[in-house]
């Protein structure tokens, strides 16, 4: 499945009416700002009924925080709808707005992995998006190692074709909400730890699981090896992973930095510069450095990338896919 032909869609329609579902979170706060960056024109503030009244910043107005209720959502009020809530309150809230006729855009792992419900990284597999369009209209949105880990793979399996992925994590404590991201700086002066603070199915934690299934699905590659570890780090925001690739046929490592340099939404950094998830807070792209051959295996490349969490892996991949559904591609 191909990245979408961008050059086929026509304009988004900044005026559609969207609602932001969980606008007081971590992955919410940065939704509302790439919306109101992006002039969109028509939003609402939705979260639970413990934060309703409320307010929030919406590119320097206030929108009142309205309850994300089963009945509001379904009322029909809503062309598109961008969830940030958990996997709980996902499958609990989004099918409503389904119902009502909204797009819907799941950040959760509630439909990732279930057959039928596309589970989309536009550079990768945009084109999969409008399938929703002739279903139930509800886009799954990768986990936040997984976007830019996809977003460096896809250029090089076109390439040359991947026989295997190793990856290991250095996830920020963004990635777990906004309330660990405050215990973290209060926390500025303690002793700071590695954790892997996730759910185990049996010795594999469910962040692991997440990121070699979701590889599979959206490359489109049901049987390839993949192994993952995954760790937190005491960082605030910023994803890393060192990513060693085995491929099926030889690459030097400057073709492969060639290849990347062409991707989209990838920055190639040379030596004496490396990704780090502080040059990575903030912007869109996924940096990526240190491509050098891997000296275990006979054409392996070993690889490292750093990425904000909470937008390319989180709300701006979320917003790009709204974009490319709002566009819809010409007849
Ligand atoms: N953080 C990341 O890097 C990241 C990346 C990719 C995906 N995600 C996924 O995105 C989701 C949210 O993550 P987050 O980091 O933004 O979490 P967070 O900071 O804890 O925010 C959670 C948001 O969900 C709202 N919420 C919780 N239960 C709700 C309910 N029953 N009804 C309506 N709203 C409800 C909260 O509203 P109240 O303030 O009213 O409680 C809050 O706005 C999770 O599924 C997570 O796995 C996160």
């Amino acid at each position: 499945m191909a990245a979408i032909d961008t050059s086929r869609l026509s304009a988004v329609d900044r005026t559609a009416r969207i609602g932001v579902i969980g606008a007081t979170g971590a992955v919410g706060t940065v939704t509302l700002g790439l919306l109101a960056e992006r002039g969109f024109e028509n939003v609402r503030a939705l979260a639970s009924a413990r934060s309703a009244g409320g307010r929030v910043n919406y590119g320097g107005d206030e929108l009142r925080i309205e309850e994300a209720s089963p009945e509001l959502l379904a009322a029909g009020d809503l062309d598109l709808c961008l969830f940030s809530v958990g996997t709980s309150a996902s499958r609990a809230l989004v099918p409503h707005a389904a119902a009502g006729g909204a797009i819907c855009i799941d950040k959760s792992s509630a439909y990732r992995l279930v057959d039928g419900y596309p589970l989309v990284v536009p550079e990768v597999n945009g084109a999969r998006a409008l399938e929703a369009l002739e279903r139930d209209r509800i886009v799954a949105n990768p986990n936040c190692c997984t976007i830019p880990l996809t977003c460096v793979l896809k250029p090089l399996h076109d390439a040359v074709g991947i026989a295997s992925v190793r990856i290991s994590t250095y996830q920020s404590v963004s990635g777990a909400g906004a309330h660990r991201m405050t215990e973290l700086e209060a926390e500025a002066a303690a002793d700071h730890n590695l954790l892997m603070d996730w759910d185990w199915v049996g010795d594999e934690s469910d962040e692991e699981a997440k990121l070699v299934a979701e590889t599979r699905k959206i490359m489109e590659l049901p049987d390839l090896p993949v192994s993952a570890t995954c760790v937190r780090v005491p960082v605030l925001i910023g994803h890393s992973e060192a990513i060693w690739v085995e491929l099926t046929e030889s690459l030097s490592a400057e073709d492969a930095a060639n290849i990347l340099r062409g991707a989209p939404s990838v920055r190639v950094l040379d030596l004496p510069e490396f990704p780090t998830p502080q040059d990575a807070t903030g912007i869109d792209e996924v940096l990526v450095g240190r491509i050098r051959r891997d000296p275990a295996s006979e054409r392996g490349l070993a690889l490292f990338l750093s990425s904000d969490n909470l937008r390319k892996g989180a709300a701006l991949n979320a917003i790009q896919i709204a974009e490319l559904l709002l566009a819809g591609v010409a007849a």
